[in-house]
């Protein structure tokens, strides 16, 4: 036999990881996964069961956790939150220590992992366990910094956090490590499918002196996470189902609880007919066979240039054939077991369904017994095919062709979704050109899955909003110290028409650059505080709301332009409105009854000379991430932005959301203060002479009331904002689930809003992962 045969014939033998130090530990705690709560571990109740997917074998029982129980885990971390929060180096110390324990129990984590998930050893030890040390080590180190780093912002306070089970102990740290860092305290459940290695890592929180209280796992299924979602906290994290993700958005509306929500996706993987395609099949391996495909971010629509297709496909065959799918524990496999039965059923029942395209399953062994789904390519599905747009979550990559670049990247953006991409071409200059163009929070250059606590990670669209990960990601375990004060709603004068001029000089709205009647012809008037008629107001409805949608949409122009150049514009602004200045000043004081318009002319002008000077450095940042390589997280706009504008402030109120939402790219939709209306109808005549271009900012009067439901509900909106001194937080969150558009409601609270706050919320991070070298 020549040595090339042997070589053919040359297999891996079996190199299993032994699961009995696992085994042994499961035992030693009662053989049941159950609650830690206040630094203990409480009652253990058989009420389910935990499975090893890979064998079908019961591995230990889980306690589902009541209402009751989940109430004392929460006072648990209320009491414990104050004296958590006095000391970042404190925290520090903590977090630390629990980084280093786990490198210490990495073993036994991994091991742990992979028999409760079902994901090969060689993952759950080389990408989850160290990607989980690393993030406690990260936010060690923001627990060290917070103070002098970000002194006006302090702990939300009780943080409700609800992790998936395909990243257990990975989604946990996401969780706890920057909610910790930023002295929070924290109830967690995790999920029904894999519990295990939270509960290690409750015991690592005794060993590493996290004082009770902080951490509190509570373990069991929706459930028990719907009890954790209605219980005094004041903030829900979570991760897992768009669905879900909905429904918590919906029973959170106007709770005043802050909300994080990392759902699902369906993201494409592009391959340009330049790119290196070994690599790219390569990374393939790792976008959608990695951990079985079940990953929120997986590159599961194969885009692939036309010209290259066919021999790509064979090529990947090739390696899918190749792949070895089995026993996860066994070092030597790539490819592992399904989490669950029920997901199983899942993948095969979607795929079987399916009657487009061809459909390939990898022509590797399969074992016998287990929850194992074989690497699947399904070429040729058209783009609207339900498995093309439906998240499978499962090994099952799904292909169609594309010719040019631009059609990439419709095809791409042709999703609900949007949380991640991957491109590969060996032009740098196209794979710069197309990032930015990806509805995407996270875009893949020549690389695929790439993820550090220094980077921002997270969605846009139905994928959720938010970021985990970086400066970004400790945002939203944050909050401005300044306290809020109780709003109460603003009034608008009475009067009557006697003696004013009886021609109708009714102000309109300003749709698309133009003033508009209102569709629906109603209008209403505007008094002093001595009852005189100042004017009247159009009256929008919801026909207005859509053609100020559609114009706004029309106008995204606005987002490719520099920011010097909408700083010019936002400067002219000024310019415009400084010229006015006494007219407007008498304006508002006339309608509001006091004498405080200079000062707010004056603060208005400054808020234009502000938001100007900061449309060309709002700056992204490069990311010290561990590859050789960078991680871009740029700044992009958000979109399409509603805003019901402050109500005591005619103008300053309209012009701050309009002014960063301009400078950051956006284009705006203002419905103005409702008692005084007419500054935002005067300043249509400062728009109109600044140069803006239609549809970039539009502005509406009438009742915000009447008009939130409809803005919020409206699916080509992207950001609601509310500043509104009627009640419409609840209204606009509860609406806002179509689209799961992003909300900034002010609930009822007067709160000072900084600079900062505006900018952030005009903004999406979208981190760019660019190695280079060899
Ligand atoms: P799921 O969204 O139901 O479960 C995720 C977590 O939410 C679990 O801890 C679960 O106990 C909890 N949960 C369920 N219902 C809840 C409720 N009403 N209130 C609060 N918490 C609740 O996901 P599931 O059923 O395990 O998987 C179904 C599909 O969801 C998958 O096939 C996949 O498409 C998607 N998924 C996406 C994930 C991601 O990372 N984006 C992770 C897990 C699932």
């Amino acid at each position: 036999m020549s040595i090339s045969e042997r070589l053919d014939k040359m297999d891996y033998g079996p190199a299993p990881e032994s699961a009995a130090e696992a085994l042994e530990w499961i035992e030693s705690r009662g053989g049941i996964a159950g609650h830690f709560i206040d630094g203990t571990f409480g009652i253990l109740r058989d009420d389910m069961t935990l499975n090893n997917p890979a064998t079908g074998e019961r591995l230990a029982g889980l306690t589902k956790g009541t209402a009751d129980e989940v109430a004392s885990a929460v006072k648990a971390a209320r009491k414990a939150q104050p004296e958590w929060a006095k000391d970042g180096a404190a925290r520090a110390r903590v977090l630390y220590a629990i980084a280093r324990l786990m490198q210490k129990h990495a073993r036994l984590l991994a091991v742990m992992e992979t028999l409760d998930n079902g994901k090969p050893i060689r993952e759950s030890r080389d990408i989850d366990i160290p990607l989980t040390i690393r993030h406690f080590y990260y936010h060690a180190g923001m627990a060290q910094l917070m103070e002098d780093e970000m002194p006006s912002r302090e702990a939300i306070g009780v943080c409700g956090q609800i992790v998936p089970w395909n990243f257990p102990l990975l989604m946990l740290a996401w969780k706890i490590a920057p909610a910790l860092a930023m002295g929070n305290t924290v109830v967690l459940k995790p999920a029904e499918y894999t519990t295990l290695t939270a509960m290690i890592f409750a015991e690592i929180c005794q060993e590493a002196g996290v004082p009770a209280g902080v951490v509190n796992i509570v373990t069991g299924d929706g459930e028990t996470g719907q009890h954790i979602v209605d219980a005094d906290v004041d903030k829900i994290a979570f991760t897992g189902s768009t669905a879900v993700g909905r429904r918590i958005r919906k029973t959170t509306a106007g709770s005043g609880k802050a909300l994080t929500l990392e759902l699902g996706g369906k993201s494409p993987y592009i391959v340009f007919d330049d790119a290196d395609l070994d690599s790219a099949v390569e990374g393939l391996v790792d976008a959608i066979w990695f951990n079985q495909g079940q990953v929120c971010c997986a590159g599961s629509r194969l885009l692939v240039q036309e010209s290259v297709a066919e021999r790509f496909y064979a090529k990947l065959k090739r390696r899918m054939d190749g792949l070895r799918i089995g026993n996860p524990l066994d070092k030597c496999i790539d490819v592992g077991a399904i989490v669950d039965p029920i997901q199983l059923a899942q993948i095969t029942k979607m795929v079987s369904e399916n009657s487009e395209g061809e459909t390939y399953h990898a022509a590797c062994d399969m074992p016998e017994g287990g929850c194992y789904y074989p690497p699947t390519l399904i070429t040729g599905l058209s783009p609207s095919a339900a498995l093309m747009q439906e998240e499978i979550f499962g090994p099952v990559l799904c292909a169609t062709t594309f010719r040019t670049p631009a059609e990439a990247v419709q095809l791409a953006n042709n999703t609900r979704y949007g949380l991640a991409a991957t491109v590969w071409t060996e032009n740098v200059n196209l794979a710069l050109d197309i990032a930015p163009k990806l509805v995407a929070g996270v875009v893949w250059v020549n690389a695929t899955n790439l993820f550090d606590a220094a980077a921002p990670f997270g969605g846009v669209r139905e994928s959720g909003f938010g970021r985990e990960g970086g400066l970004e990601g400790l945002m939203a375990y944050t909050k401005p110290k300044a306290k809020g004060k109780a709003l109460s709603k603003v009034e608008a004068f009475t009067g009557s028409d006697a003696g004013s001029d009886p021609i109708d000089r009714t102000a309109k709205l300003y749709i698309g650059g133009k003033q508009a009647r209102p569709d629906g012809g109603y209008s209403k008037a505007v008094y002093s505080k001595k009852g005189e008629k100042l004017g009247d107001v159009s009256l929008a409805n919801r026909k207005d709301i859509r053609n100020a949608v559609e114009v706004a949409q029309g106008a995204n122009a606005w987002g490719k332009t520099t920011g010097h150049l909408r700083a010019q514009i936002l400067y002219y602004m000024a310019e415009n409105l400084s010229a006015r200045a006494s007219e407007f000043a008498k304006r508002i004081d006339a309608m509001t009854g006091k004498n405080g318009g200079k000062a707010e002319v004056e603060a208005s002008l400054n808020a234009l000379f502000t938001y100007a000077a900061w449309a060309d450095k709002w700056d992204g940042a490069a990311r010290g991430v561990p590859i050789k390589g960078i991680a871009l997280a740029m700044k992009e706009p958000v979109g399409v932005i509603a805003a019901l504008c402050s109500d005591d402030m005619p103008l300053l109120g309209l012009v701050k959301p309009m002014g960063a939402s301009m400078a950051m790219g956006n284009r705006c939709i203002l419905a103005a203060s409702e008692p005084f209306p007419l500054a935002a109808t005067d300043f249509i005549q400062v728009l109109e002479t600044s140069d803006v271009p239609a549809g970039v900012v539009n502005i509406l009067t009438g009742s915000h009331i009447e008009l939130a439901p409809h803005i919020a509900a409206h699916n080509d909106v992207d950001a609601v904002w509310s500043q509104s001194s009627s009640s419409v937080s609840a209204v606009i969150e509860a609406n806002s689930t179509g689209n799961l558009k992003r909300t900034w409601v002010n609930n009822g609270q007067s709160v000072e809003i900084t600079t900062r706050d505006y900018l952030s919320a005009a903004t999406e991070t979208k981190t760019v992962w660019v190695p280079y070298g060899e």
